[in-house]
């Protein structure tokens, strides 16, 4: 399919995730076959503002396109700017976040806050239409909260202005991350618009994937924290819309193999400090639930130096492999 002008694979894309899809996260999960990736939200007001630690998030090795740069912000006509900046970094797509319920973001009048004002949403969005030809997507929730569930109404008004494509999570701002996913909405929305739909909420296995797609006719599934330490989620997707059935998951040596390649990648893009530290999430995602698990990860957590971190992977990977055999 294709989202603006560009050609899509895949029909599993990972989903801008604070924290989690830097580009060493966003190449694994392109190798395991995400059709699309999406960095970070980033702020508007940091690119403007010329912060030199906010543009190292629009960074990204040409393996991972097509990939969109995620902004938030309040302003239109920082927006705006903001987009140039982008710009000039050549993503295949801008996304712009709706949905961030975080008091951070939301206090400030951005991310979702800006559900309870589509006037604004037009001018900002209309804006970054003007500012750049890269297509303009959108990622929103379903309302602010489930008495006002508008996203049928702004994804018309966005397809009427320009918009290349949405992506739409079956939650209010008011459900944060808890409940289940109203997958119902993303069916009205694809109902209501001719541009691209990517549906989005409680992905965790491939039978999701195809249910999700089979129930609501969206164009593309969104995968967020089903991805965490289990970036193969999308081969396995992948594989399972094509033939009908589940690839086994890899094998925990398999596991630690793809995280002690992460790691790798993190110490090249990050200070020795800042790579150990970051990676400690991802290396508790992909160790839980493993044999000695838990000791594994308290001994690792405590340690600072790269080499040491790497030699405790690989040995953890050497014994996994040994309980593999026998
Ligand atoms: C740790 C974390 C960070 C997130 N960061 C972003 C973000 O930067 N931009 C965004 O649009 N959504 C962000 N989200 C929301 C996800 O993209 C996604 O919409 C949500 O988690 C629902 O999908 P899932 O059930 O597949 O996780 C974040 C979610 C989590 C859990």
């Amino acid at each position: 399919m294709f989202l603006g002008n560009v050609k899509i694979e895949q029909k599993s894309v990972l989903a801008p995730l604070a924290g989690v899809t830097d580009s060493p996260f966003r190449q694994i999960c392109k190798a395991f076959g995400a059709g699309l990736v999406f960095t970070e939200m980033v702020s508007a007001d940091g690119l403007v503002h010329d912060s030199e630690k906010t543009r190292q998030y629009l960074k990204y090795e040409p393996m991972e396109r097509p990939i969109g740069v995620q902004l938030f912000g309040d302003d239109p006509d920082i927006m705006a700017r903001a987009t140039q900046i982008v710009a000039a970094y050549t993503p295949d797509f801008i996304d712009i976040n709706l949905g961030c319920p975080v008091p951070k973001v939301t206090k400030r009048g951005a991310g979702a806050a800006l559900l309870q004002n589509l006037k604004q949403i037009e001018k900002i969005v209309t804006a970054m239409i003007r500012a750049t030809s890269i297509p303009i997507l959108a990622k929103v929730r379903s309302g602010w909260n489930e008495d006002k569930i508008i996203a049928v109404e702004l994804a018309r008004m966005l397809e009427q202005i320009g918009l290349a494509g949405i992506t739409i999570h079956g939650r209010t701002q008011t459900m944060k991350f808890s409940g289940r996913a109203d997958w119902s909405i993303i069916q009205s929305v694809k109902a209501a618009i001719k541009i691209p739909v990517i549906g989005n909420g409680d992905i965790t296995r491939p039978e999701d994937a195809h249910l999700m797609l089979k129930e609501t006719g969206c164009d593309l599934v969104m995968i967020g924290r089903g991805a965490f330490g289990n970036p193969w989620i999308f081969k396995r997707i992948n594989h399972y819309l094509e033939s009908g059935t589940l690839l086994p998951e890899p094998r925990p040596s398999e596991k630690l193999d793809v995280c002690i390649s992460q790691f790798k990648m993190m110490t090249r893009d990050y200070p020795e400090r800042s790579a150990v530290f970051e990676a400690r999430k991802h290396i508790g995602w992909y160790t839980k639930g493993m044999p000695q698990g838990a000791q594994f990860r308290n001994e690792v957590f405590h340690l600072t130096d790269k080499n040491a971190v790497e030699q405790a992977l690989i040995d953890y990977r050497n014994s996994l492999e040994l309980l593999e055999k026998v």
